[in-house]
């Protein structure tokens, strides 16, 4: 089977919807088909002001939420990421590979530096994608599902799988990413023009898995439209009402004329009430799900550690040959 690599950071008590519809809905169907291993990016997740405990938690609330949309650890290899210490090892080969001013290209960083200053912007903030390289390549990886967003660093990790083949001879699969056109990116419910983010101004416009149901349909039923009043989708005149929906789309498997159809010459009230009813019915089984998996944290561990083990025998096995390559002197 080909190998799939993909990862989100435990970067908050819940994921939200972008992360559900842009990345967890088409891990569920393409672990069917692929060899497929799923991190809990926790150190990437330590680029971003953290409290330890809270963490810890956001890694096993992260993990949980997999497993609830449909992940299956005894189909797929779903573990936390500092649990397999060759992607720490693997990053700093690789970060001996990348140009610094390769590095200061990467939007995110860009973006997020500015958000946080120059005193709080790190080293590790800089070398993010450089890690998120090393997690992809150390599986031998043919694809990588994401969201638009970590586009740019599918490609530097390509970059750098070809830098690394050519001068030290193969080691590395050169990755595709995999991004699925029309959920490529869910914008926030309050400002339809700015992606949905679990680290946003305002929790108004973002829609999380674990949050109560009439609290995600109470969002739904304020999120911004327009003055035009009709259930059409038009990126360009209309991000509100489209960015529902795609959301309505994803959700339900339908395509969109139909739902416009559906809702010719009713109004955006009745149109969000759907909507709600499809949102609310999707995440209400998936946060259930989660919940009760956390009510046995020991057990979650167990699951996670036995998934490490596989991980690791497999990360182990590139990151042995990379030393080699390198010129390391092996270990006796
Ligand atoms: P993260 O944690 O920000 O997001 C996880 C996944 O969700 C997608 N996503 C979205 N998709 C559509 N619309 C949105 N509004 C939206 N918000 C988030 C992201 O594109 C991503 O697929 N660097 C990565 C984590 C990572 C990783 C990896 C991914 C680390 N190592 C290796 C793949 C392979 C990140 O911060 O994702």
């Amino acid at each position: 089977k080909p190998r799939l690599y993909s990862g989100m950071q435990p970067s908050a008590d819940s994921l939200q919807a972008g992360n559900y519809i842009g990345a967890l809905l088409q891990w569920r169907d393409l672990q069917e088909t692929y060899d497929a291993f799923f991190s809990v990016v926790d150190l990437h997740a330590m680029t971003q002001p953290n409290n330890p405990a809270e963490l810890r938690e956001k890694t096993r609330r992260t993990a949980a939420q997999y497993i609830a949309a449909g992940i299956e650890p005894s189909k797929s290899t779903l573990y936390v990421q500092s649990h397999v210490p060759a992607h720490a090892e693997l990053a700093w080969i690789l970060s001996t590979l990348t140009g610094f001013g390769e590095a200061s290209r990467m939007t995110q960083f860009k973006d997020k530096s500015q958000r946080y200053g120059q005193d709080g912007t790190t080293v590790g903030l800089f070398t993010y994608p450089v890690l998120m390289a090393a997690d992809i390549l150390l599986y031998q990886t043919d694809i990588v599902p994401v969201g638009e967003d970590q586009k740019q660093h599918v490609e530097l990790t390509r970059d750098l799988a070809e830098r690394f083949n050519a001068r030290y001879g193969k080691a590395f699969e050169v990755p595709v990413p995999v991004i699925q056109k029309d959920t490529a990116r869910i914008y926030d419910l309050q400002n339809p023009t700015a992606k949905m983010s679990k680290s946003a101004a305002t929790d108004a416009g973002v829609l999380w898995l674990l949050d109560d149901p009439k609290a995600t349909a109470k969002k739904i039923m304020r999120a911004v439209t327009d003055s035009e009043g009709s259930v059409r989708y038009d990126r360009e005149n209309k991000p509100g009402v489209s960015n529902l929906l795609v959301i309505y789309a994803a959700l339900t498997g339908r395509q969109i004329p139909a739902i416009e159809d559906e809702y010719a010459g009713r109004g955006y009230g009745d149109f969000k009430k759907g909507l709600a009813d499809v949102v609310v019915n999707e995440f209400g089984p998936v946060r259930e799900r989660a919940l009760d998996l956390l009510d046995d944290p020991a057990e979650l561990d167990r699951v996670l550690a036995a998934n490490a083990r596989r991980a690791a025998e497999v990360a182990e096995r590139t990151l042995g040959d990379v030393y080699d390559k390198v010129g390391l002197l092996r270990r006796v």
